[in-house]
């Protein structure tokens, strides 16, 4: 019997580092937009940062770290279900199921896989095979909709496609996710210019204080437009991110002055750090609410990783039935 007619819509985040405005606007902050739409889980994908992360205290410091910044940035444990993809284990199951359906030659073709490579990086069997256990993740919800940024493209389409595989060798379980990314948003761009990235060290951190704001935002780099000159808002990385946390009124404002002349870079950094400041301040105040109080952390995962392990036993039934791996009983 379905628990929840609304579809269902799933997202995740990998534990590596401390989570950044990229990571709230491109996934996040999506699924909490989306909690009264959908029947929404959001996950701690802690299997996934095992590709990279070896040190067992950063392992676990960041994965905890991670729960407190997405109760801090506003997921409601009542309308969103948490949990850590290590408490789910039907989905390594899954993984291996999907791994003897999907060739070699197909995941070789993955962005993540490429780049390691092109980069002479050592690449373990568990980066290569990302993709398809990206996949379980999202299946084994049976997912119809999917909040990622948009350097997570790829990674949706490998999704459907193992649907679709899946359906078509053994039987009609899985529905086709569809990735949901935001025009809008498109990719946040970090201190440097190029996309906001735990990896690339120019993250403005979303839980950061006043004074690392403003040292993060005051190195964004500008052209050599002056005060008085016009300003394309569109090409101006400074204002990329007004847009994304700088009130609609205040904002078109700001609009029509780089347009018109009338302010400089300077200004609009200085803008761009109280605007942050106001946006971040409640996210800091619920954070250190949970951080204070673990034991309603540790309750609050349990209990989504129970509910959704219903749903993903639920789920392996039918696969294992389906393959004719479950039939003594
Ligand atoms: P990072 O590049 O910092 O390691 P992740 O790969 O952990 O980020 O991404 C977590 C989620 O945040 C993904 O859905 C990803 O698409 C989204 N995301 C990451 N960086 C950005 C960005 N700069 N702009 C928009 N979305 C982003
Ligand atoms: N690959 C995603 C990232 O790097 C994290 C992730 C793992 C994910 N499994 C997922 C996102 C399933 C959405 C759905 O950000």
């Amino acid at each position: 019997m379905k628990e929840n007619k609304k579809p269902i819509l799933i997202s995740g985040m990998k534990p590596t580092g401390k989570m950044h405005l990229g990571n709230f606007f491109g996934s996040l902050k999506q699924v909490i937009d989306l909690e009264d739409k959908y029947d929404n889980t959001y996950f701690i994908a802690d299997f996934h940062a095992l590709t990279g992360v070896k040190n067992s205290k950063e392992f676990r410091d960041n994965t905890w770290d991670l729960a407190l910044d997405c109760l801090g940035a506003g997921l409601d444990p009542k309308k969103i279900c948490i949990y850590k993809q290590s408490d789910v284990p039907e989905v390594t199951e899954l993984t291996w199921f999907f791994s003897c359906l999907i060739n070699v030659s197909y995941l070789m073709r993955a962005h993540a896989y490429k780049d390691a490579q092109a980069k002479g990086e050592e690449v373990n069997c568990g980066t290569f095979s990302y993709p398809i256990l990206m996949a379980a993740d999202i299946l084994i919800h049976k997912s119809r909709f999917v909040p990622v940024g948009e350097d997570q493209r790829q990674h949706i389409e490998y999704a459907r496609d193992v649907a679709e595989k899946f359906n078509s060798t053994y039987k009609k379980i899985f529905p086709i996710p569809e990735g949901v990314i935001l025009e809008s948003v498109g990719t946040v761009p970090g201190t440097d210019g190029r996309k906001m990235s735990k990896s690339y060290n120019n993250t403005i951190p979303l839980f950061a204080t006043h004074e690392e704001i403003k040292k993060a935002v005051m190195k964004i780099p500008t052209d050599s437009k002056g005060v008085e000159d016009y300003k394309d808002p569109k090409e101006c990385f400074v204002f990329k991110i007004h847009s994304l946390v700088t009130p609609e009124g205040e904002l078109s404002i700001l609009r029509k002055r780089y347009l018109e002349g009338g302010i400089g870079y300077k200004e609009s950094k200085e803008l761009l750090v109280e605007s942050l400041d106001s946006y971040l301040k409640p996210f800091r105040e619920k954070r250190s609410y949970y951080e204070k109080n673990p034991e309603e952390v540790k309750k609050i995962l349990k209990k989504g990783a129970d509910k959704t392990r219903k749903r993903t036993q639920e789920t392996m039934a039918e696969v294992r039935k389906s393959m004719g791996i479950s039939f003594l009983k």
